[in-house]
């Protein structure tokens, strides 16, 4: 397998204040690899570095071979990456039909054609919605729409930012299955950011663990259910091992 990504040492924040540090991590192209840890882990911060959108500020960013730590988004959407949000950034004015459009922009007309043809085999629910505004989907709907806008603009790397966020348990395992569906079709690469662990270690070849701004484990498929990653995924969700009883009911459901 060859390597799609490749983050070293990197250090971001706000206002001069580190929200990730010294975080180093390799992801193989065409696998998903998961981020996972708890609410303010920097979970978010790095898949926005990673998008070009929040500098670095030490540390690089290697992507196909290629230094990107200092191109701006735009260049990076151009060459590949694609950045799904937190919270689902459709612009919900406008029609399901002209938000998949927009993820187009760049892109030329044949091919936008084509796949929009694919992101609509994948996701029927919205070709039934092509003309409504997107304010009138449901979550799971709207979250389709966002991921397949991702799509329009031919991405090699997905970097999807909690796509179950809000969704009922039925819709998560659904938005998952396709996300399964999409890898497969699109020979994606996929940086998937979760809280729901037990879907995403479904899904994923690797994984790491982040807590307080840093990489606190990392997994391959071959482990990712062993005892150590249970103990890695406590951990980076709730601290220390001792707290585990509490840890374990916590995430058992
Ligand atoms: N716009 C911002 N301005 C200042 N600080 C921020 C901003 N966004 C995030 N932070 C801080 O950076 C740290 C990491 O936040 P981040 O959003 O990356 O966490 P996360 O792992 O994505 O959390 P969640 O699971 O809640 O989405 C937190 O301490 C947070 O308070
Ligand atoms: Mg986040």
């Amino acid at each position: 397998m060859t390597e799609m990504l490749l983050i070293e040492n990197l250090s971001s924040g706000y206002h001069g204040t580190p929200a990730i540090e010294q975080v180093s991590l390799r992801v193989e192209a065409g696998s998903v690899f998961a981020l996972l840890g708890a609410n303010g882990a920097g979970k978010s911060t790095l898949l926005k570095c990673i998008a070009g959108l929040m500098p670095a500020y030490s540390g690089r960013i290697v992507y196909k071979g290629k230094d990107v730590t200092s191109e701006t988004a735009r260049t990076l959407v151009r060459n590949g990456i694609s950045y799904v949000p937190e919270g689902r950034a459709i612009v919900t004015s406008l029609s399901v039909d002209e938000n998949l459009l927009l993820g187009g922009l760049h892109v030329e007309r044949a091919k936008v054609r084509e796949r929009r043809e694919l992101v609509l085999e994948l996701f029927p629910e919205i070709r039934e919605r092509l003309t409504s505004p997107a304010w009138q989907l449901s979550g799971g709907q709207q979250q389709m729409l966002a991921i397949g806008r991702a799509l329009m603009s031919g991405p090699e790397l997905l970097l999807l930012d909690e796509p179950s966020l809000g969704l009922s348990p039925l819709l998560v395992k659904r938005v998952f299955n396709q996300l399964h569906e999409l890898q497969k079709q699109f020979a994606l690469t996929v940086v998937l950011v979760e809280q729901n662990y037990r879907l995403t270690l479904k899904v994923a070849q690797a994984a790491s663990f982040m807590r307080n701004g840093r990489i606190v484990g990392h997994h391959n498929a071959a482990d990712l259910r062993t005892p150590e990653a249970y103990q890695n995924i406590i951990s980076a969700y709730f601290g220390s091992p001792s707290e585990g009883a509490t840890a374990e009911a916590a995430v058992s459901h």
